[in-house]
């Protein structure tokens, strides 16, 4: 039987880069995935690509908009079984001369996002026992020049992954976090100039030493796919890194 066969699934940010690399990949280990992201157009295409179950976008900042999402996927899926928090932004900059307005962003996409998603699916995932997957970061372990502000958010994504796991132990719902390295996405490709500037060293070979290579989105989406599986069920309030190394 396939590992996920059955699950009902919401992954937010799942228009691009590793949010779509999970919406297929669980798709293909038998899930039906709803699509969602703050860019209608590329949800729409990432759906049609994937085969994915429906479409239900979203601003992970705007509170209403993420719990009329969350409902629509719930219809669509007639429950849910499990939450990918996925998206995400980045800032490069270093950490004070980082606007106050940037910093409040990044804030309100990676954490208040993350937390406002969990708020609006818990009542789902209660009658589910299902369970929650945070993307964070390995920047959300260790720091990171010119990623301070991003280091914060996805320390803060931790954290909100342990004490959800401890709270909600009791109703039967996990919740894990994924750590990544630098992956092969848009994200990073933005990344690549200031990294450069800043270090003097191709980001090509800063890569090839810190982590061997860059990681897939699908690298990552392997993970997700098993904390999502009942194959992780005495997995939770843990942060699985996954970064080639990076971080040994
Ligand atoms: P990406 O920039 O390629 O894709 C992010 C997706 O999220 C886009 O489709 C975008 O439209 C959507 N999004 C952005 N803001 C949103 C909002 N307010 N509401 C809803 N959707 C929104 O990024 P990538 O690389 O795929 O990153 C996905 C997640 O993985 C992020 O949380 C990121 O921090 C994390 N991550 C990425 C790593 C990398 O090296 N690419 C490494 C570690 C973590």
């Amino acid at each position: 039987m396939p590992e996920l066969d059955g699950k009902r699934v919401f992954v937010t940010g799942s228009g691009a880069g590793i949010g779509k690399a999970i919406a297929a990949l669980f798709t293909q280990r038998g899930a039906r995935v709803v699509v969602s992201d703050l860019n209608a157009d590329s949800a729409k295409q990432s759906a049609a690509e994937i085969g994915a179950a429906g479409v239900a976008n979203c601003d992970v900042t705007d509170e209403s908009q993420v719990q009329a999402a969350v409902a629509q996927a719930v219809e669509q899926l007639g429950g849910l079984d499990v939450l990918v928090n996925n998206a995400g932004i980045e800032v490069s900059s270093p950490l004070l001369q980082q606007s106050t307005e940037s910093f409040d962003k990044i804030f309100a996409v990676n954490v208040r996002g993350t937390f406002v998603t969990m708020k609006a699916a818990t009542p789902h995932l209660m009658e589910s026992k299902g369970n929650i997957v945070n993307i964070s970061s390995i920047a959300g372990v260790g720091g990171s020049p010119l990623l301070g502000s991003y280091c914060a958010t996805k320390a803060a994504v931790i954290q909100l992954t342990r004490v959800a796991a401890v709270e909600m132990r009791a109703a039967g719902i996990r919740v894990n976090a994924v750590c990544p390295g630098f992956a092969d996405t848009a994200m990073v490709d933005r990344l690549v100039p200031d990294f450069e500037a800043a270090t003097q060293v191709p980001f090509a070979d800063l890569v090839a030493q810190k982590q061997g290579r860059l990681g897939t989105p699908e690298d990552i989406a392997e993970v997700a796919a098993f904390l999502a599986s009942d194959r992780a069920s005495w997995v939770t309030g843990s942060h699985y890194v996954l970064d080639g190394g990076l971080s040994a």
